[in-house]
């Protein structure tokens, strides 16, 4: 039974028990409906609604949203529960998430234990609440917090819920006990008026449209944020029936949006990344102490993601100056992170105090994992890692953040190379969600493991990549920049590769994601390739003269575009390089319109995604969307470009 009704002395228990996370299934709805007709039966004073295991109802079961919604509907059970004769009280720990805070919203009463969280993540599904989420919840905590809430996806802290009136009671523990207690309390007093019955609190229109305007902004295409933000006003604006009919009319179209379906596969994605060639029934090494070789702006970011996550670091660097100065980049790191609220003034210190750097390798000695982020060379990373093979314990495991060069060659320097496995973190490494999980096909499953265990605790989503040159995301990267630049022989300028893909959601182009990085590093590597193989390495002659002039990005204040006057200028000699280039080639330029950019580049994605598949090195299509959502900037809304293959085959692409 997913919802069963007992009785605790005048008090009747309602308890939703369908694991993991209670989702809001057929089966529940059908259960709710009998449960409230059961308990007006009951010669109970109040009822408690409240869940088994460890979180309350974290939303309706998203599987279900593919195929029409069976009656009962979730609106109809809320509707139900609002016009019972004895109060209910939601007992909400873990998340209360979408229809979960729907439901408690339609009860009389909230009690939440102090770890609680609440929220309306709809809209990063692409969807917005569609059981009265935007009418009920401005009738308790306002306009404001009611579009934050609505429009981010935010999840609430259940201090922050009691401040704003979303519950009416915090508890530290016993929930179950608290809530009935608190039941029997309300039931002394009149029956309060349903949410949907109370007043709208005052509002501050004007600021309301100013706020809403800021989510269109930010939103760069995606329909949900938009839509919830109009919901939360007619939810002020209209009488509550007429803005519950609306609110559930655009929930039931959205649903069917290509970029709702985007999301939710890509929600699926990312839960599912990596479980089919993952197997996790091998225990992980401890982790508990991490060392990182290298203190630049990697290996400080993934000292400090480490740190941020609990665990011990050592950072080791070549000399007391560099180790001085990685030490420095990752207090700073803690730092930023204190004054933007992700790390507490009382936790701060214990995380320090976690932080040794070091000049010499045999620091490293006690770690139990060893992340490597030196200079992108095979020689200099192969020494390192025959250092790490005399300083290390033999069962600790050891790990390459290398982004494209040949893990097996770097395990090879080590005398037991099972102990080797890649850890691609993205920068800034405390920030990205990204790790890719490089598997040297000597790895043991236990090293694998540690590394799945890591990424878990770094709160990451990690995805298997075999090895190759650039792994999944940089292997693609390569190929749609190689693309891009084509494009420039053709007769785009750089303005307009970024220009279309900013239009299709991309945060950044292209070719300002290269300024910002800075052009020497890949100069410096294709130079290397194209000495050791000057037939088989593709040229970037247009990249390759720009760095030529030392125009290396945004440091240097030229790149592909202009800095001087510190934002992105188009640059009339960059136009003339490339007009020079295209002459020298002998191409007739052409205008090559925005669709035309996008559907080039997004063809080479797919097909440079197909072919990682083909050789094995993605488990699956999904991963691909996955590392390409999560690292490289690709709209989440429209799903990855493996998605894209499938949703143009159904007709439902996203537009
Ligand atoms: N419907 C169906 N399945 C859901 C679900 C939902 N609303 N929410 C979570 N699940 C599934 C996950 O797919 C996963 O399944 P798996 O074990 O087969 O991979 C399982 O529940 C656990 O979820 P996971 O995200 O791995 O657990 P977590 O503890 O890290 O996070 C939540 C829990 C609830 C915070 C997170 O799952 C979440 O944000 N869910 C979506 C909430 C939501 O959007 N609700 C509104 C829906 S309209």
């Amino acid at each position: 039974m997913t919802v069963t009704v007992e009785q605790s002395g005048d008090i009747a228990r309602v308890t939703i028990d369908n694991p993991p996370v209670h989702a809001i299934s057929h089966a529940v709805r059908e259960g709710l409906v009998a449960a409230i007709a059961r308990t007006e039966a009951m010669d109970v004073v109040a009822v408690v609604l409240r869940t088994a295991g460890k979180t309350f109802v974290a939303g309706a079961d998203v599987r279900e949203f593919n195929a029409p919604p069976q009656p009962p509907h979730l609106p109809g059970v809320v509707t139900a529960l609002e016009s019972v004769t004895k109060p209910w009280v939601a007992a909400l720990h873990g998340a209360a998430l979408g229809g979960g805070l729907e439901l408690a919203l339609g009860c009389h009463y909230r009690v939440a234990l102090h770890s609680a969280r609440m929220g309306l993540p709809e809209v990063l599904l692409g969807l917005i609440p569609g059981a009265g989420g935007t009418v009920r919840l401005p009738r308790l905590v306002g306009a404001h917090q009611a579009l934050s809430m609505a429009t981010s996806g935010r999840h609430v802290p259940a201090t922050e819920a009691l401040e704003t009136g979303l519950i009416d009671h915090l508890v530290d523990a016993d929930l179950d006990a608290a809530a009935e207690q608190f039941a029997r309390a309300c039931a002394a007093q009149p029956l309060p008026l349903s949410v949907l019955q109370r007043p709208l609190p005052a509002w501050d229109a004007n600021g309301f449209e100013a706020e809403a305007e800021k989510v269109a902004r930010r939103a760069r295409g995606q329909l949900s944020p938009v839509a919830a933000a109009d919901a939360v006003r007619r939810a002020m604006t209209l009488p509550p029936e007429e803005a519950l009919a609306a609110e559930r009319s655009a929930f039931l179209t959205l649903k069917d949006d290509p970029q709702s379906k985007a999301l939710r596969h890509i929600f699926f994605a990312e839960r599912a990344a990596g479980k089919s060639w993952l197997t996790l029934d091998t225990a992980p090494a401890p982790h508990r102490h991490i060392g990182v070789v290298g203190g630049g702006n990697m290996g400080a970011g993934i000292a400090a993601a480490c740190l941020l996550a609990g665990l011990k670091v050592t950072l080791v660097e070549r000399d007391a100056t560099s180790a001085a100065a990685g030490r420095k980049r990752v207090e700073k790191i803690l730092q930023g992170s204190l004054n933007r609220g992700r790390l507490s003034p009382e936790d701060h210190p214990r995380v320090l105090s976690n932080f040794q750097s070091a000049d010499v390798f045999g620091a490293l000695a006690p770690c139990d994992l060893v992340i490597e982020a030196v200079f992108e060379d095979l020689d200099v990373k192969a020494e390192v890692f025959e250092r790490l093979d005399a300083v290390t314990r033999p069962d600790a495991v050891l790990a390459t953040n290398t982004s494209y060069l040949d893990i097996d060659a770097i395990a090879a320097s080590v005398r037991e190379p099972s102990r080797v496995i890649g850890l691609h973190f993205f920068s800034p490494a405390h920030v990205m969600k990204l790790l890719e999980l490089v598997l040297p096909a000597k790895a043991s499953a236990q090293a694998i493991a540690t590394g799945v265990a890591l990424g878990k605790r770094l709160g990451k989503v990690t995805v298997p990549a075999k090895v190759c040159d650039g792994f999944i995301g940089n292997r693609i990267l390569a190929a749609y920049r190689r693309e891009a630049e084509q494009m420039l022989e053709d007769g785009a300028l750089p303005q307009d590769v970024d220009g279309a893909l900013k239009a299709f959601g991309f945060p950044m182009g292209v070719f300002e994601v290269q300024d910002l990085s800075g052009l020497d590093i890949a100069w410096a590597m294709r130079k290397r390739r194209y000495a050791e193989d000057p037939e088989g390495t593709p040229r970037a002659p247009i990249a390759d003269a720009l760095c030529e002039q030392g125009r290396f990005g945004r440091k240097a204040e030229r790149g592909w575009y202009n800095y001087a006057a510190g934002r992105a200028d188009t640059d009339a000699d960059v136009t003339a390089l490339i007009e020079r280039h295209s002459a020298s080639k002998g191409i007739r330029r052409r205008a090559i319109p925005p669709e035309e950019i996008i559907a080039r580049l997004i063809n080479v994605m797919q097909v440079e995604g197909q072919a990682i598949l083909d050789e094995g090195i993605a488990a699956t299509a999904g991963d691909i969307d996955v590392v390409m959502v999560n690292g490289y900037g690709f709209p989440r809304w429209r799903g990855g470009p493996m998605f894209m293959v499938d949703a143009a085959r159904a007709g439902t692409s996203t537009r």
